[in-house]
């Protein structure tokens, strides 16, 4: 078996770092994270996507969605814990953010060996853990290949494809430490239980990736990185990357083929 050499990285980082234990204060309640995206969307209505794509300004004095940092066009994210939140090329978490809750699901992965990465905040972990079970009554077996990413792991993995294929590259399919969606634990890359086709184009024929496209919203998941939002979401297309956003938005968002920036309403990633 010719193994993918993004997945082999993956694991031999995993082996490399020593991982930090995480707080476990309470989460956010649901109805208050959609009470927060309602707000938001609120907040944006009769907006031109021109006055969405935050200025300096404009961040300033609206300082509930992000705050603006030095770096040009990139934003700190204000609520990293929301179940909705934004992270991307524009929208990054706050410096040291460490997800709260983080635990192990109860699923299987492709390596029985226990790391952090195997960690999702608990909202994530047990809608997982509920996915997993309905897909096996289908017929159908997944299991983990890499979910939470610390600061640390995210910059360790991003170095190496950069030394490998340049940052410009790089950036195609791998984000920058601080902007990957795996540093909020809401994420997860998600193969058959062989691992053969983890985390390469070839998982997108799969029935696993099938079963994920049409049955992961029923559980608060979407398929983060569509096929054709290339441009919208900044990153190729992942079959296998879903994120963890609850159901209302997840089904939202799959009905009308959306890509999390359109549901949130905020400007594309490169036009
Ligand atoms: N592969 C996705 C974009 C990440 O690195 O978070
Ligand atoms: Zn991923």
């Amino acid at each position: 078996m010719k193994l993918n050499p993004k997945f082999c990285l993956t694991l031999a980082s995993a082996a490399l770092l020593s991982l930090s234990a995480c707080s476990q204060a309470a989460q956010v309640p649901e109805k208050q994270e959609q009470s927060s995206k309602i707000q938001q969307d609120k907040s944006n209505q009769g907006k031109s996507q021109a006055n969405i794509k935050l200025s300096g300004e404009q961040a300033n004095n609206d300082s509930k969605m992000v705050s603006p940092m030095s770096q040009k066009g990139v934003h700190v994210v204000a609520d990293p814990d929301s179940t909705l939140v934004l992270v991307n090329k524009h929208f990054k978490l706050p410096d040291h953010y460490v997800p709260r809750q983080l635990v192990y699901p109860n699923v299987p992965f492709i390596t029985s060996q226990r790391s952090e990465k195997f960690k999702m905040r608990k909202v994530a972990a047990d809608a997982l853990e509920k996915m997993f079970a309905a897909a096996k009554k289908d017929g159908i077996s997944l299991a983990g290949v890499s979910a939470y990413r610390s600061f640390a792991l995210q910059t360790v993995l991003f170095n190496n494809y950069a030394r490998q294929d340049g940052v410009k590259k790089a950036l195609t399919y791998c984000a920058s430490p601080g902007t990957s969606e795996h540093e909020t634990g809401l994420a997860i890359d998600v193969s058959g239980t062989s691992g053969m086709y983890a985390a390469t184009e070839a998982f997108a024929k799969t029935a696993q990736a099938k079963w994920l496209a049409e049955h992961a919203q029923n559980y608060g998941f979407i398929i983060r990185y569509p096929k054709g939002k290339e441009k919208v979401t900044g990153y190729e297309y992942e079959a296998w990357h879903i994120r963890y956003v609850g159901v209302q938005a997840a089904k939202t968002i799959t009905k009308n083929k959306l890509a999390l920036e359109e549901y949130l309403r905020v400007v594309p990633v490169t036009k």
